[in-house]
Order: C-alpha cells, then sequence, then structure tokens
C-alpha cells in the first residue's frame, strides 16, 4: 500500500461531497457490470467493501434480502447513509471495515467491491482475497483498476503516488489459490475491468461425503 490506511481515508473523506460527480465512462461501465454480474437474489446478503458512497450498494439493494457497506472513510459512508435514507432504503446498513478487516462476521452470499482493490500492493490484495474467501461468500464480484496488458503510468486510469494496481494475471492467481473459480473476465479498458470469482466447493464437498 502506497499510503496508509489512515491517509486513503483522509483522502477520500476530503472529496466525499464531490466524488459522485466525476466519474468517468469506464467507471460506469465498471459498475454496471459489478452490479450485473452480482445479480443476488431475494436471499441474498451482499458484502460491499470499500462501498464508498454506496454506488453498488444502493443499486443491488432492491433486489437483495440485505447489503451491508463497509468503507474505511466516514466522510464516504456518511454520504452513503443520506443517500439511502434519500431512497428510502431500508435493507442496508453502513460501518467501518477494511479489505482486510471487514468487520463483519454475518451470513454473505456475495462480494462485491468497485474501484478499491487497486489502493492495496499485490501482497496486501492477497491477504484480502484469502480474508473473503473466509467469509465464504458464493461469489465475488471484483470491479478495478487492472491491467490487461503492459502497466502503462502514464494512462489515465490511475495515480502512480498513491495507486497500486495488478495484473489480471496476480488476481487471477490470488482467486485460485484461494479457492475461487474465475467464472467471467470483462475489460473495460486496457486498465480497468471486472472479474468474477465463484467458490469451487462443489466437486472437493462431494469427494468429502463419499
Ligand atoms: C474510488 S472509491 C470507490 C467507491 C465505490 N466502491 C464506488 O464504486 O464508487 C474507493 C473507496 O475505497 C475506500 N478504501 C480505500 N482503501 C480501503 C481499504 N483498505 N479498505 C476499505 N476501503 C478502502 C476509500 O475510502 C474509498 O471510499
Amino acid at each position: 500500500m502506497k499510503r496508509t490506511l489512515e491517509e486513503h481515508a483522509a483522502r477520500f473523506d476530503e472529496k466525499a461531497g464531490e466524488y459522485d460527480d466525476s466519474k468517468s465512462d469506464e467507471y460506469h461501465a465498471c459498475a454496471n457490470l459489478v452490479v450485473e454480474h452480482a445479480s443476488p437474489g431475494e436471499d441474498d446478503v451482499v458484502l460491499d467493501l470499500a462501498t464508498g458512497t454506496g454506488a453498488i450498494a444502493l443499486a443491488l439493494a432492491p433486489d437483495a434480502k440485505r447489503v451491508v457497506g463497509r468503507d474505511i472513510s466516514e466522510g464516504m459512508l456518511e454520504e452513503a447513509e443520506q443517500k439511502a435514507a434519500d431512497e428510502g432504503l431500508e435493507n442496508l446498513s453502513f460501518g467501518h471495515g477494511s479489505f482486510r478487516e471487514p468487520n463483519y462476521d454475518g451470513p454473505v452470499d456475495v462480494v462485491t467491491s468497485n474501484f478499491a482493490l487497486h489502493h492495496l500492493s499485490d501482497e496486501e490484495k492477497r491477504e484480502a482475497i484469502a480474508v473473503i474467501a473466509d467469509l465464504e461468500p458464493r461469489k465475488f464480484v471484483l470491479g478495478d483498476v487492472m491491467f490487461f496488458g503492459e502497466p502503462d503510468p502514464d494512462e489515465p486510469f490511475y495515480s502512480p503516488d498513491v495507486d497500486d494496481p495488478a495484473t489480471v494475471g496476480v488476481l487471477a492467481d490470488a482467486f485460485t489459490d484461494a479457492g475461487f473459480s474465475l467464472t467471467a473476465v470483462e475489460r473495460v479498458h486496457d486498465q480497468v475491468g471486472v472479474l468474477v470469482a465463484e467458490r469451487s466447493s462443489t466437486a472437493g464437498d462431494a469427494v468429502g461425503e463419499e
């Protein structure tokens, strides 16, 4: 991580009020794909990590049983809470939590995260994916800045001083090492994509039952 959690939280506290006003087409395309792939059922609990102002959480709430949003920035969480109240959504709850310490130990069916995991180093991303796997969701849908080709620090989708995007290969390895199977890869841009990881437990369970 190129900045501490506190530094990242302070950066987002500062921009929380204007955050929703300055999003790229690629951000919107990525967020839409995360929502589409998450596709929770009416009995599903969704955990949205690094929820920010709640873009993904609010979009999923009408279809899910419950959505839990976690973030390290109180300013972003306050915006999310206000938006949920304005929309009259009551099956949402927001609170402090990070990728590696989500501060949530209830049941979870689907984990989502959009445009945030790139703040962690590759080793920290691996730790975060392992923590998420331990929550035993059916599916983890990750939208983020990620490299499909050669990393180009001059491109606009990340700031090299604060961001640390991974290659798609590094993320795919981290998912499979944590027991997920990658079931979809969506390329939005050379540096933006969505990965869908599902738990590959069925075969193991069947063997264990014999
Ligand atoms: C670019 S915003 C994305 C917010 C939201 N997911 C969206 O799609 O609009 C990144 C968010 O990640 C949060 N964040 C950064 N590092 C984090 C960490 N280690 N754990 C949890 N949240 C983190 C920031 O506070 C910020 O709200």
